[in-house]
């Protein structure tokens, strides 16, 4: 039985289309779910949106239609976008789901009745942009850190979780599990929050000021607290899923996050798996923020870079390559344009592409397209190419385990820049004007097709488009992408013939 494994992103708001930023945690997760696929593993990838709460329900009314009819139109963007980009995602959840709202009520129903929800009056500072109250000491100069905004004083009675009875015990598990969360710049910050007494969690809405939710079982003039609600869509959104299966990739869930998020994730998350009785998820992956330029990427500022648009300008492999090249996992980035045309220039076009283009023009120039074969052995430098490509494979395997696809991506690119080195020393472009040595120049011609064919499978998990259509125009099948590769020199049959050359990545020209 192949191993099993559970890749999600967050589930994201509906009052906002996708940018910059929920691409990159998809993408990121896509990348991990190929990758494991690639790996023979058995893979579930979650995404979805987030549909309740004070948030929605204002964006609905400055709208001027129904919470649920926008939400409607606002996952669908969601759920296309990622369908157009090629997003492998197994299930996409929305938390109006009935499946959903039948296990969030049943949870609620179980932590009710074992008695860690109350009733109680609560007065506290509430921001709607996080959906969650702060404490003063989490505030800067009075406003929330995140959304710049004063939080609104609010005051009412509600049921609560007592997320402080699993304090102790998920402070054990942090500490005994140095994977939980990473990187653990991130787990040091939880603990930083656990140093201090956890405050229960209002889980409850009165419906007279929020009736956009799902209703509480035990009183129904509540709804639940939007957070409590979303985060039980890692489990919900298994529910398609037989229960042994579920419960291994359960096992190995790894959730996908910006820093944005981590206190429910890190805290809230753990605390009501406890309660309910249901094992902890194995890791949540913390990542930076994409600024723009200097700024906070924000939707007021008008500076939103969105992935169709992207696609459509340059296509979509080119846009994925920065995102995972640029941005060190855990750590902010900055997205610029100058920067992103400096690097699809310089390792796009010049470098990936480039070769590609130059390799099939020599073997249609010289050979008509047609692929000769090795005779005998491999030469020093075939061997030298050949070890270069082992090497980029066995690293970028160890880096993108550990996440770190920018590493991975420099791996793979010094194989491609061996392949123009090789291209220099043994330079078949002289040797086919001499007949005597024309057969040893469609050798080097049939080790740079294995070398591409290498490349493909390399960077199926991060570029998968590409993969396709390098395969495609090497005249193999895309769908052996990930099956064991034959020894070098062996690999095409006799007489295969490979495609002209078409551009992979046409350079872009700034406009002076
Ligand atoms: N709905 C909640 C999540 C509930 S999960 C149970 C939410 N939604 S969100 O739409 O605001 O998405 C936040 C997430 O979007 C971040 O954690 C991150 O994955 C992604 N990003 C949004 N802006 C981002 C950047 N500027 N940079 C990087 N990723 C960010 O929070």
């Amino acid at each position: 039985m192949p191993e099993k494994i559970y890749f999600t992103t967050p589930i994201y708001y509906v009052n906002a289309e996708p940018h910059l930023g929920h691409t990159y945690t998809t993408v990121v997760a896509d990348t991990l779910a190929r990758f494991h696929r690639s790996m023979g593993r058995d893979v579930f990838f979650l995404t979805g949106t987030d549909e309740h709460g004070d948030k929605i329900a204002q964006t609905a009314e400055e709208t001027g239609v129904e919470p649920k009819q926008y939400a409607d139109r606002i996952s669908g963007i969601f759920r296309s976008t990622w369908e157009t980009c090629g997003i492998s995602n197994d299930h996409f959840i929305r938390t109006t789901d009935d499946y959903h709202i039948a296990f969030v009520r049943e949870v609620l129903q179980r932590v009710y009745e074992q008695g860690d929800i109350y009733f109680g009056e609560y007065g506290g500072k509430y921001c709607t942009g996080c959906e969650r109250f702060y404490a003063d000491r989490e505030l800067v100069d009075g406003k929330c850190p995140d959304h710049e905004t004063e939080p609104v004083w609010i005051k009412e009675e509600n049921y609560f979780f007592r997320m402080g009875n699993y304090q102790e015990q998920l402070l054990r598990h942090i500490h005994e599990n140095p994977g939980f969360i990473t990187p653990s710049g991130y787990k040091n910050e939880v603990l930083g929050l656990l140093r201090e007494p956890l405050e229960d969690l209002c889980i409850s809405r009165p419906k007279s000021r929020l009736s956009w939710g799902i209703e509480l079982p035990f009183d129904d003039s509540y709804v639940c607290y939007v957070w409590f609600d979303a985060l039980l869509n890692y489990l919900s959104g298994l529910s398609h899923v037989k229960g042994a299966e579920r419960d291994a990739y359960w096992r190995h869930a790894h959730h996908l996050i910006a820093k944005d998020i981590v206190k429910p994730h890190a805290v809230f998350w753990p605390t009501i798996l406890l309660a309910a009785g249901f094992p902890l998820y194995k890791s949540l992956h913390v990542h930076g923020y994409w600024n723009m330029g200097e700024s906070k990427m924000s939707k007021s500022l008008g500076n939103v870079i969105r992935p169709l648009e992207m696609r459509e300008r340059f296509g979509l492999d080119g846009f994925r390559y920065f995102l995972l090249r640029d941005m060190a996992f855990g750590m902010d980035s900055s997205f610029t344009e100058d920067a992103f045309i400096a690097r699809f220039n310089a390792d796009l076009s010049n470098g990936l592409g480039n070769l590609v283009s130059r390799v099939l023009s020599m073997q249609h120039k010289y050979f008509d397209g047609e692929l000769q074969p090795v005779a005998g052995e491999l030469e020093g430098l075939d061997r030298e190419l050949c070890q270069a490509f082992t090497t980029a494979e066995t690293k970028a395997k160890e880096h993108l385990a550990v996440l770190a696809f920018h590493l991975a991506l420099e791996e793979i690119w010094r194989a491609i820049a061996a392949c123009d080195k090789y291209v220099v020393e043994t330079a078949p472009f002289k040797l086919w004007k001499q007949e005597e040595q024309r057969a040893r120049g469609g050798e080097i011609l049939h080790v740079l097709g294995d070398a591409l064919r290498h490349t493909a499978r390399l960077i199926e998990p991060l570029m998968p488009e590409t993969a396709v259509r390098i395969s495609e125009l090497l005249g193999s099948d895309p769908g052996k992408l990930s099956a064991p590769t034959p020894e070098w020199g062996k690999s095409f049959a006799p007489g295969h013939r490979v495609s002209k050359p078409a551009p992979l990545f046409p350079r872009i020209e700034i406009e002076s």
